[in-house]
C-alpha cells in the first residue's frame, strides 16, 4: 500500500477549547489509485491531508494518536529534515487557490525552476528548459514564449495546470488534490480534472481528491471516503456507494445533488448543521441530523463496520447499515 492513514486524530487548542478537528480516520490509497475525500465543510478533510503532507500548523494543531504509514513507513516518526526531503519529490499537494499558492514577483518559469534547482541541484538553464517541458506536459499554450511571464498574466484555469505541473515537477507517487478545481468555471473545472486524472494514470501515481463535488467524483474516483465530524462515516468503492450508501450521511449527500431528470423539483438538503467541533455529540456525530436515529445512536459511538456484501471491501460507521444500504 502506498498511503496508509491509521487512526489519526488531529487536535486544535484555541482559547474557546479543544476542537478535536479529526477524531480516528483510516483511509489508504495505493498507486495508480484515486481515493475521492467527501464531506461537507469543517468535516476534516483538509487537516487530515495537512496532517499527511506534514504541512499542519503546530500549535495549535497537535496529532495526539495515530499512524501515516508512507511505503509502511511511519512518517510521525520521521526527523523534519527527512520529512521535507519526501514532501515534493514523494509526495505533493495541490491547493485551491493558485494564486495565493504561487509567489506573485516570480515568474511561473523561475518558480517551475526552482523545483529542480533545489531537489536536483540542476543548473538554472536546464531548470528552465525543464520549466518548460512541464507547462507542455499540463498544456499551457506557447509554454516557451510564457515561461517568463508571472502569475498574474494566466487565467485561474491556467494558474491551476501550472500548480499541477509544480506538484508534478519530481514525479511524485502521491498527489493530495485538495479540491483543486472549485475556484474555476464549471467547463475549465471538467478540463483540469481531466488533465489531473489522466497524468495520474500515465504516471501511476496516487490520488487524493478532496471535493466537495460528488458529480466530479462518479468519473475519477476509484473509491469515496465520506467524512463527518472528524470521522470516516463511509468507505466503498465508488460504483457500490452510488447504487447504494450503507451509511445515512452519504444518502444525504446523494440525494443533494441535482438531477438533469428532476428538474425544477426542490432540491433536497440534509437538515441542520455540522455539530461543532468543541462539542461533538455523544454516540454517533451525526444522530441529531440523522432521519434514521433511534436511541443506541444517541448513546453508543458506531465503529465503522466491515459491511463488504460483495468481493470489494467497504466499511460503514452506522450501526443500521443494513437497513440503510438494503431499505
Ligand atoms: N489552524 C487552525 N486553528 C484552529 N482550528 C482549525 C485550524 N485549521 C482547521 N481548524 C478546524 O478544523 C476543522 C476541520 O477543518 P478542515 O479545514 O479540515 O475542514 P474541511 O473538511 O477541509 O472543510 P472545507 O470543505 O470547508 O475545506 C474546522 O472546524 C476548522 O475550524
Ligand atoms: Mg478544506
Amino acid at each position: 500500500m502506498l498511503l496508509e492513514v491509521r487512526d489519526l486524530h488531529v487536535e486544535f487548542h484555541t482559547r474557546d477549547g479543544v476542537a478535536k478537528a479529526v477524531n480516528g480516520v483510516d483511509y489508504s490509497v495505493d498507486a495508480g489509485e484515486t481515493l475521492a475525500v467527501l464531506g461537507e465543510s469543517g468535516s476534516g478533510k483538509s487537516v487530515t491531508a495537512q496532517a499527511v503532507m506534514g504541512i499542519l500548523d503546530v500549535p495549535p494543531g497537535r496529532i495526539s494518536q495515530g499512524e501515516i504509514l508512507f511505503q509502511g513507513q511511519d512518517l510521525l516518526k520521521l526527523k523534519e529534515d527527512e520529512r521535507r526531503k519526501i514532501r515534493g519529490a514523494k509526495m505533493a499537494m495541490v491547493f485551491q487557490d493558485a494564486l495565493s499558492s504561487l509567489n506573485p514577483v516570480l515568474s511561473v518559469g523561475d518558480q517551475l525552476g526552482e523545483m529542480f534547482q533545489v531537489h536536483q541541484g540542476m543548473s538554472r538553464k536546464d531548470s528552465k528548459a525543464k520549466a518548460v517541458e512541464l507547462m507542455d506536459r499540463v498544456r499551457i499554450p506557447a509554454a516557451k514564449e510564457r515561461v517568463g511571464q508571472y502569475p498574474h498574466q494566466f487565467s485561474g484555469g491556467m494558474r491551476q495546470r501550472i500548480m499541477i505541473a509544480m506538484a508534478l515537477a519530481l514525479e511524485p507517487e502521491l498527489i493530495i488534490a485538495d479540491e483543486p478545481t472549485t475556484a474555476l468555471d464549471v467547463t475549465v473545472q471538467a478540463q483540469v480534472m481531466d488533465l489531473l486524472a489522466e497524468l495520474q494514470r500515465e504516471l501511476n501515481m496516487g490520488l487524493i481528491l478532496i471535493t466537495h463535488d460528488l458529480g466530479v467524483v462518479a468519473d475519477v474516483a476509484d473509491k469515496i471516503a465520506v467524512m463527518y465530524a472528524g470521522r470516516i462515516v463511509e468507505q466503498a468503492p465508488v460504483h457500490e456507494i452510488y447504487k447504494a450508501p450503507a451509511h445515512p450521511y452519504t444518502r444525504g449527500l446523494l440525494d443533494s445533488i441535482p438531477r438533469l431528470d428532476q428538474k425544477g423539483q426542490e432540491l433536497y438538503a440534509i437538515k441542520g448543521l455540522p455539530p461543532n467541533l468543541l462539542a461533538i455529540p455523544p454516540g454517533c456525530a451525526f444522530n441529531p441530523r440523522c432521519p434514521m436515529a433511534q436511541d443506541v445512536c444517541r448513546t453508543d459511538v458506531p465503529p465503522l463496520y466491515d459491511v463488504t456484501e460483495s468481493p470489494v471491501k467497504r466499511s460503514s460507521a452506522c450501526h443500521f447499515w443494513k437497513e440503510c444500504l438494503h431499505g
